[in-house]
């Protein structure tokens, strides 16, 4: 049975979730909590013999060259003693925690990534993804990103006078969400001009997809929300779709596109009854509330995946999986 890591932090339910049907399928799983290395991370490495380098995972100590698959889930900020007091010093250990255990991890793994830490980089830019999902043939709604005031107010008129304008990069610690914005109300030339945004035909409806795709699985839930940012809602109604053969095929696509084994995308259904529309893909996105709210089931589904993929998988000679770059061409 293959060897699994996770990279992840304490309290992320979705790597323990899934860490648990790994074991009951009778894998083997290491759970490597990124923010507890300052605390507990046992790191050791000599650069002749990156894949023999130690660190400390739930199940004991491990060397990171017999991880056969590594699920890059995430790296939460480390967690430094409350003995460390002077605030630089904080600082060093938690930057020095970091960027041991990423590179520990990054040069001496040698099995396949779920997904490459470069395509996931990548990927989480905004313009790429449009991108990608425009050269895979997604319904991708009517979009420009752009400071330059008129081609924005030209824009609006042509959509309709009324647009979704969100953000281009994810914001860390100002909560920026999408909004509807119409011709009359947009803010003055020096506003636009300040910096880039994403400018969007509206897709009208209250029901919202959220399509988890690994390999050719697409696992679907909806959520129905009258809110347009469904996660301003604090009791949307979560279900289950069937998403139709082309747009699965697309979204399989965009994956292989983007480099990445896996993707979270959502989407809306369109009024007039033709395929979804395609708004992002969030390359390690939460699916969790799905099942925990009566949707799909998706926990077991990517455990089973992750195991397959690690049996199965062949990494490409020398190692590491290098990333696809998005042509876009
Ligand atoms: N063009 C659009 N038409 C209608 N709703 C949209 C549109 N773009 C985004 N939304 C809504 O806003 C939410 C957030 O936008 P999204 O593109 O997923 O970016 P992010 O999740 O990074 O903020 C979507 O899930 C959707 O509910
Ligand atoms: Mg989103």
């Amino acid at each position: 049975m293959p060897h699994i890591g996770i990279l992840t932090q304490v309290g992320d339910l979705h790597a323990e979730l899934v860490a648990y049907w790994i074991k009951q399928a009778g894998g083997r799983v290491s759970l490597i909590y990124a923010d507890r290395v300052p605390t507990d991370g046992g790191i050791s490495f000599d650069p002749a013999h990156p894949e023999s380098a130690r660190l400390r995972a739930d199940d004991g100590v491990i060397a990171i060259g017999d991880l056969d698959l590594m699920w890059w889930r995430r790296v939460g900020k480390p967690r430094v003693p409350e003995r460390v007091r002077d605030a630089a010093a904080r600082e060093v250990v938690s930057n020095e925690s970091r960027d041991a255990v990423v590179g520990l991890v990054r040069s001496g793994f040698r099995g396949i990534w779920v997904s490459d830490p470069d395509a996931t980089r990548s990927a989480e830019f905004k313009l790429v993804q449009l991108c990608a999902a425009v050269k895979v043939g997604l319904r991708v709604p009517a979009t420009l990103v752009s400071q330059v005031p008129d081609e924005i107010r030209n824009f609006c008129e042509r959509v309709g006078g009324r647009m979704v304008t969100k953000p281009v990069a994810s914001p860390i610690d100002v909560p920026l969400r999408a909004g509807v914005v119409t011709s009359e109300g947009l803010p003055g030339d020096d506003v636009l001009a300040l910096s880039p945004a994403i400018y969007q035909e509206l897709v009208p409806g209250e029901d919202h997809l959220r399509a988890c795709t690994w390999g050719s699985t697409v696992i679907c839930g909806t959520v129905k929300s009258p809110m347009m940012d469904w996660r301003t809602d604090s009791n949307p109604t979560i279900g289950t779709a069937e998403i139709d053969a082309d747009t699965a095929a697309r979204l399989a696509a965009l994956n292989v596109e983007l480099g990445l084994e896996m993707g979270i995308s959502d989407l809306k259904p369109a009024a007039d009854g033709g395929v979804p529309y395609w708004l992002e893909v969030n390359p390690q996105g939460q699916f969790l509330f799905l099942e925990g709210l009566g949707g799909p089931e998706v926990a077991k589904p990517f455990a089973e995946f992750l195991l397959a993929r690690a049996a199965t998988g062949t990494p490409p000679a020398g190692g590491r999986r290098p990333a696809s770059r998005s042509g876009c061409g």
